[in-house]
């Protein structure tokens, strides 16, 4: 991990929240899947009261796949293109989610716009990762971006998922300075160490959400 000397993470979580029994998440992922990595390790570990129930991958080839199955965690590749609209493929998520019960959705590095409807069958209860401080620099690329764009400033961001891409109230964001003496390469690594600062934090926030909704209703 590397050792980042500024930056800023607001709101700070003093610790994690406790969930009994533990939060059941999905994890969404399309890529090399460091964040899904972490949260697998603060799940072993016993730092973050959650429980992995799927790993679900929209690409056979993903970084992802390989980190699951080392770690046990079951996976699922549901691959757009084996489908013959969005709406199939979504709906073979969907039921996925809804078959183990998950209680909250992460979308960690996952790649691929989701419908409305998706949105809705999961209503404030999806949750995205993105490489830069909303509302600036939405969709892809958004690191390459900021450096093209001399930011001098930029980080991420984790927020539930609506409709519009990359928008949705924020749960939490992460700062840092750009410096441009050294490489892009080095401040995508920067931001993955805030990622990996910000995610847990957030999953726990909107899990505390999530169970604190489900007690009104008693
Ligand atoms: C992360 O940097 C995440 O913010 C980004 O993909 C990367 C996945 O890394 N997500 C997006 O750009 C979504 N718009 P990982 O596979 O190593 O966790």
């Amino acid at each position: 991990m590397k050792n980042i000397k500024e930056y800023i993470v607001s709101p700070e979580l003093k610790e994690y929240f406790k969930f009994v029994p533990k939060l059941r998440i999905a994890v969404l992922a399309s890529g090399n899947g460091s964040n899904f990595q972490n949260l697998v390790n603060l799940s072993k570990e016993d730092k973050l009261d959650i429980e992995i129930v799927k790993l679900i991958t929209n690409n056979f080839k993903a970084g992802c796949i390989e980190k699951a199955i080392s770690s046990n965690i079951s996976y699922e590749v549901i691959n757009d293109k084996d489908y013959k609209s969005r709406e199939n493929f979504e709906e073979e998520i969907i039921n996925l989610i809804t078959e183990n019960e998950i209680e909250l959705v992460v979308m960690a590095g996952w790649m691929k716009i989701v419908s409305e409807k998706f949105i809705d069958s999961f209503k404030n209860r999806i949750i995205n990762i993105h490489p830069s401080i909303l509302p600036s620099y939405k969709g892809a690329n958004a690191i390459n971006n900021a450096f093209i764009n001399k930011s001098l400033i930029t980080g991420c961001s984790v927020h539930f998922v609506v409709p519009e891409v990359d928008s949705g109230e924020l749960i939490i964001q992460a700062a840092l300075p750009v410096k441009y003496s050294e490489t892009i390469n080095i401040l995508k690594d920067k931001i993955q160490t805030l990622e990996h600062i910000i995610l847990p934090q957030a999953i726990s926030e909107a899990g505390q959400i999530i169970r604190s909704k489900l007690m009104d209703k008693y």
